[in-house]
């Protein structure tokens, strides 16, 4: 698409998608790889995209595959409701609609260059967490050492299972993972992911921290992270409001003078303390 074009695209006219894969991850996740019709999609890691399904509606999903893979883009969708219930029910080969990408608070891809990264992620929270994590790997020359922390709250919910075997592996990676619940299959470490923060063998204080997972997480986190003086400014929170447009035009997602879905979704923990609510 040509610059003038561009500018005159309508923010509120999804554009046509089709499904190239989809799969069960576990009882709630699905998998989805999608490639635009018109061939034309660019993104930074933590951008998200409005999903939309004729006759029933959008939501708000975030890009889980890195902006290096050229095979279209990923998605991992949470049966929750109507929208993510009828993204489950497509087929490969089915149409939906994309907005995007959406967000102009991302992940610190150039500002970490050079720097130690470490990942915290809760749950689901690995999902937008993997397009960094997989960036970062692509250009591994550009960053210094990488740490990866994964917390789940039980075995059968784990995912992307291979993609953290072939990370453990690699010997530019300290990779740890903790299960919330002990499991007989489970021979590795069993508590909340904060457990796991002390075992990083990268100094925390020099580390840019990219952090996603549940709210309550996040205070649990930010307190393990202020005990190792790390500074809110190297600290990047992804944040999930309920939203509308995804374009910072109908005040659905606004913390006081912020718009989640325009500002953020990525902030760092110095822009959230100047935030009037709690997140
Ligand atoms: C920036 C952003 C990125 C997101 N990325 C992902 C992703 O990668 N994968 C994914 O599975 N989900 C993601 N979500 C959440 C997803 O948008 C919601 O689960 C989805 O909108 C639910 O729509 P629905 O029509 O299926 O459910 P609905 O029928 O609208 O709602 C079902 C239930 O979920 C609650 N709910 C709906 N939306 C939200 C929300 N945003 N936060 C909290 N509760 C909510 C409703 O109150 C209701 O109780 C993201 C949300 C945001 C804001
Ligand atoms: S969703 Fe409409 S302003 Fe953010």
């Amino acid at each position: 698409m040509c610059q003038c074009c561009a500018e005159k695209k309508d923010i509120y006219l999804p554009q046509l998608a089709t499904v190239a894969d989809i799969s069960q991850m576990n009882a709630t996740e699905k998998y989805l790889r999608l490639s635009m019709d018109d061939g034309m999609f660019d993104f930074l890691p933590g951008q998200f995209v409005e999903v939309s399904v004729a006759g029933i509606g959008e939501a708000p999903i975030t890009i889980s595959s890195s902006p290096t893979q050229t095979n279209g883009f990923e998605l991992v969708v949470r049966k929750i409701g109507n929208v993510s219930g009828a993204i489950h029910n497509l087929k490969q080969g089915s149409k939906l609609g994309i907005r995007g990408p959406l967000g102009s608070g991302i992940y610190p891809v150039e500002e970490a260059k050079g720097k130690n990264v470490v990942f915290i992620c809760g749950g689901i929270g690995m999902v937008p967490q993997r397009s960094f994590i997989n960036y970062v790997l692509d250009n591994r020359g550009d960053y210094g050492e990488v740490a990866i922390l994964q917390g789940t709250k039980s075995y059968d919910l784990r995912l992307f299972t291979s993609e953290i075997e072939a990370w453990s592996k690699r010997g530019d990676v300290q990779m740890l993972e903790t299960l919330d619940e002990g499991d007989p299959r489970w021979k590795g470490d069993v508590g909340v992911v904060t457990k796991l923060i002390s075992k990083v063998e990268t100094d925390l204080k020099t580390v840019k921290i990219l952090v996603c997972g549940p709210p309550i997480m996040y205070k649990f986190v930010l307190m393990a992270l202020a005990d190792h003086n790390v500074p809110p400014e190297n600290i990047f929170l992804n944040l999930e409001r309920k939203m509308k447009c995804g374009v910072g035009k109908c005040g659905r997602c606004n913390i006081g003078p912020v718009y989640v879905c325009k500002d953020g979704p990525v902030f760092t923990a110095a822009q959230m303390k100047e935030l009037p609510a709690e997140f």
